[in-house]
């Protein structure tokens, strides 16, 4: 059976040491919580290193928001995966509409970080999403469709079974405006379907697909009971323990 997860992801907020104090206030409510679904912490690089050293990874997963599209080299001020995995991360976000819109990472470029991912056994948690406009015109499966095509299709069956993905519709993220949890249903019911015609039934049930976009603890029970909704990648709501763990606690 697939995975139920709630990955938070901090983007580029908390310094240091608030981030150490959130990541260990998790961790700490965690070891205080039946939980029903792994958890996964998203983070910023300069913080990876110390928050793998207060949690307790059996428990709590490690990201990074992102790595470099080359291994290694002059590439100044980039953080590769294999960076990356050295400081005990073991799942890495990458495709996040927030750099493909911001920082221009096209499908190609996220196709080689992929592959890098994996090669250092990070497993992406790899983003998918159409805009307001896509949405409105009626093109947003297609969207998404060629989206998972374009970065992902060319994985062996094999190394797509370790991909979770994650759906995060650009006009919910951060804007309060969460997608229904019919909307959410549809696309990932759409999005499991594109898989299995590509890898089979066996590997489109395996493949965690979360949901993504203005999730809160007033919402997530009503999207997580959604049978292709298998948990969310909590962006705002994850910067505080309470908050996160509501939505942590909604399986
Ligand atoms: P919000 O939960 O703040 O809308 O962000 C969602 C997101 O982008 C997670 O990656």
């Amino acid at each position: 059976m697939r995975k139920k997860i709630v990955a938070g992801n901090w983007k580029m907020n908390t310094n240091l040491q608030e981030g150490i104090a959130l990541a260990k206030g998790v961790n700490d409510a965690l070891n205080n919580t039946n939980v029903n679904c792994d958890v996964i912490i998203g983070v910023p690089f300069t913080h990876l290193a110390s928050v793998n050293d207060v949690i307790d990874s059996s428990k709590l997963g490690l990201a990074a928001e992102n790595c470099a599209d080359h291994k290694s080299g002059a590439y100044t001020g980039e953080v590769s995966a294999p960076m990356v995995a050295s400081t005990g991360a073991t799942y890495v976000i990458l495709g996040h509409s927030e750099r493909r819109q911001y920082y221009g990472e096209t499908s190609e470029i996220l196709k080689t970080k992929v592959n890098l991912a994996l090669e250092n056994n990070l497993t992406p948690i790899f983003c998918i999403g159409e805009v307001l406009e896509e949405r409105e015109n009626g093109s947003y499966l297609e969207v998404v469709k060629a989206q998972i095509e374009e970065a992902l299709f060319e994985l062996s069956a094999e190394d797509f079974d370790k991909i979770i993905l994650a759906y995060e519709p650009v006009w919910a993220i951060g804007t309060g405006k969460t997608a229904t949890a019919d909307q959410a249903e549809e696309m990932h019911a759409f999005i499991r379907g594109v898989i299995a015609a590509k890898y089979g039934e066996t590997i489109a049930e395996n493949t965690s697909i979360l949901y993504g976009g203005s999730c809160k603890p007033s919402n997530a029970a009503e999207l997580f009971a959604k049978p292709n909704v298998d948990g969310g990648l909590i962006g705002g709501a994850s910067l505080e323990v309470e908050s996160f763990m509501g939505i942590v606690t909604a399986f």
